[in-house]
């Protein structure tokens, strides 16, 4: 696409109609959401579809990819304040439907969490649509270079880049959490379909997820083998595509 903003609108799009398809059929309609700057202008066009065009996320039933930890869920910084920011207080989704990691989760039961946390989506069959941005080292969710292409839910510890990267929503390096709560490639593979956001500065890991060999070494190369997966990215972004 030209830019981010008419990508994000494209994406929007394919959100909507799908949304309304299930609401056609009387089926809830299962997101797999993501945080960070990538989806901004999706999040917004989703607002403005409800507000002017009527689109209701009524059957929209909502798992966001991760979490800060440990965080407070009410923190700025949180994803759960991040999504409530920019999605979920404008617009009628169910807040019984709104699933995020939870970023308090006592330490020593986090495992047992991990497992509820995906059990519940499994149980209602899954995600339909999975947005993800890409980090600058190829990571999706925070599963970092090195994650197991069977990796579950679980508690990881973020690479210095990945926090420096995330600086700017933090007061200082020092602020950002080392460790977050993420679905494992495991989950994100067994989405039906997924969309990868990609704007301006990754042209470089854009490349090489897509024409690079398949390797846990860079997590966003493994979305080779998803049968239904599409990378939405603007020009720059696109810049070293043979
Ligand atoms: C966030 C997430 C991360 C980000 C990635 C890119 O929920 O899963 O993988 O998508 O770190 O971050 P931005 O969009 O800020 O460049």
């Amino acid at each position: 696409f030209p830019s981010a903003l008419a990508g994000s609108k494209a994406v929007a799009k394919e959100i909507a109609a799908l949304i309304r398809a299930k609401q056609a059929q009387n089926q809830p309609c299962v997101l797999g959401m993501a945080t960070g700057g990538t989806p901004i202008y999706l999040y917004a066009e989703l607002v403005r579809m409800h507000r002017e065009e009527g689109l209701s996320f009524k059957n929209v039933i909502t798992f966001n990819l991760d979490e800060y930890y440990p965080i407070e869920k009410d923190a700025f910084q949180s994803y759960w304040s991040f999504m409530h920011r920019h999605l979920f207080n404008h617009i009628d989704i169910d807040p019984a439907n709104i699933h995020i990691p939870n970023g308090s989760w006592p330490k020593e039961d986090i495992k047992k969490y991990c497992a509820a946390y995906e059990a519940e989506l499994d149980k209602l069959g899954g995600v339909d649509l999975q947005i993800l941005g890409i980090g600058l080292n190829g990571h999706i969710g925070f599963n970092e270079p090195g994650s197991s292409i069977f990796s579950k839910t679980r508690l990881v510890t973020l690479e210095n880049t990945t926090r420096i990267a995330n600086t700017y929503e933090f007061e200082n390096i020092s602020k950002v959490p080392r460790l977050a709560i993420t679905m494992g490639i495991s989950n994100i593979l067994k989405a039906k379909r997924i969309v990868l956001m990609g704007w301006g500065q990754k042209a470089h890991i854009i490349a090489k997820s897509v024409e690079g060999n398949m390797t846990e070494q860079i997590p966003a190369s493994i979305l080779q083998q998803h049968s239904d997966c599409t990378f939405v990215i603007d020009e720059p972004a696109a810049a070293e595509l043979t």
